[in-house]
């Protein structure tokens, strides 16, 4: 399939011409062309709303305000600062890109796409918008936002959930990309495509009559916005109940609760947890003499990619005199200095609300 002459022509101009004036400006991580920078908020916002990746863009800098800095620290404290974002291996992706970056390449990013796509956690649209933004590299993004909008321009018809054609759709972006762009313009093309699909392609309910490039969208002229992306297969999520044993007591005149380090793999693997069981009986057994005075809490549902997650909590307060637990490793931890860990979203805002 190759697009319409028609569409080759005016979409990078009307798209370039409109973000510069009605798309997105001053967000932190625009106006540089320093690869950090861009790379840090580019996997942020993966799967992550900006007003969500805000506040953890400017801690992230300010605690590493370079390559090298985040190089060097340990696993644990940028678990810690990324505790909340969620999809974990992000952020241990990170860490090892950017040791990769100084251990490999001597603490400079690679500058074309095709090199920083080696880098670990940086897949191909990723390495597109740094190189785009960072170095004007004539390149197409093409995530998911992305795929949205010109699937619906284009009325493409493959089924994205195919990695053939999601490399088709590729192709046809890497056509409409502006003729001899200077840095500036592969800029300003490359936000005007996250501003459309974020601000007005959405996935529901469009907003055409705000749209940039409406008289050369054919899904628009069709009526059928709403057929396309074609995704014939979708994620099937598996449902799982999860107990979550909340153990508290008092160290030094302080409330604490008990937390384990999670398994290396799988859900929240490296992050500090209560101790988790499959079902009410194993949860119990964990708590061992103090099962009696368990209190259980209203339950919570948490969404992961591949898992619907329902949460039990069971609280149960022990004496001062409580014996260690003849379990795992793990700590008491002061709920005052919960702050300081690596949890698992759900679990932070629970132990910071728990009953008296
Ligand atoms: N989503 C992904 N990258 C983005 C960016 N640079 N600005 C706004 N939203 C984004």
């Amino acid at each position: 399939m190759k697009a319409p002459d028609a569409v080759i022509a005016g979409f990078a101009p009307a798209l370039v011409h409109w973000q510069r004036r009605d798309g997105r400006h001053g967000l932190p991580w625009q106006g540089t062309r320093d690869p950090y920078r861009v790379w840090l908020s580019e996997i942020m916002l993966q799967q992550t709303q900006v007003s969500t990746v805000l506040g953890y863009y400017q801690r992230f800098l300010q605690r590493f305000p370079d390559v090298q800095a985040l190089a060097t620290a340990s696993e644990d404290e940028v678990m810690s600062l990324w505790s909340g974002l969620g999809y974990y291996s992000r952020a241990r992706n990170l860490h090892r890109c950017a040791r990769a970056v100084v251990s490999e390449h001597g603490g400079r990013f690679p500058s074309t796409s095709l090199q920083l796509a080696t880098l670990p956690g940086i897949g191909d649209s990723t390495a597109a918008a740094i190189a785009a933004f960072c170095h004007g590299e004539r390149v197409s993004i093409a995530d998911g936002n992305v795929r949205r909008v010109l699937s619906r321009l284009l009325a493409f018809e493959g089924d994205l959930s195919q990695t053939r054609a999601q490399k088709d759709l590729w192709q046809l972006a890497q056509s409409l990309l502006p003729e001899r762009p200077s840095a500036d313009d592969m800029v300003a093309y490359t936000q005007g495509l996250m501003d459309l699909g974020a601000g007005v392609c959405t996935l529901r309910r469009p907003a055409c009559d705000g749209c940039p490039v409406a008289g050369l969208c054919e899904a628009r002229r069709a009526g059928t916005t709403d057929r396309f992306p074609v995704k014939t297969r979708r994620i099937a999520r598996r449902h799982e109940s999860w107990w979550l044993l909340v153990l508290r007591k008092s160290v030094a005149g302080q409330p604490a609760v008990w937390l384990e380090r999670r398994p290396p793999r799988g859900i929240w693997a490296g992050l500090h947890c209560v101790p988790v069981a499959g079902d009410e009986a194993q949860a119990l057994a964990l708590a061992g003499p103090f099962a009696a005075k368990s209190r259980h809490l209203p339950a919570l549902a948490h969404a992961l990619t591949h898992r619907e997650l329902r949460l039990h909590p069971v609280l149960v307060d022990l004496g001062p005199g409580a014996a260690e637990l003849a379990r795992a490793e793990g700590w008491w931890v002061p709920t005052a200095q919960l702050g300081d860990v690596g949890l698992p979203a759900p679990v932070r805002s629970l132990l910071m609300q728990l009953p008296g």
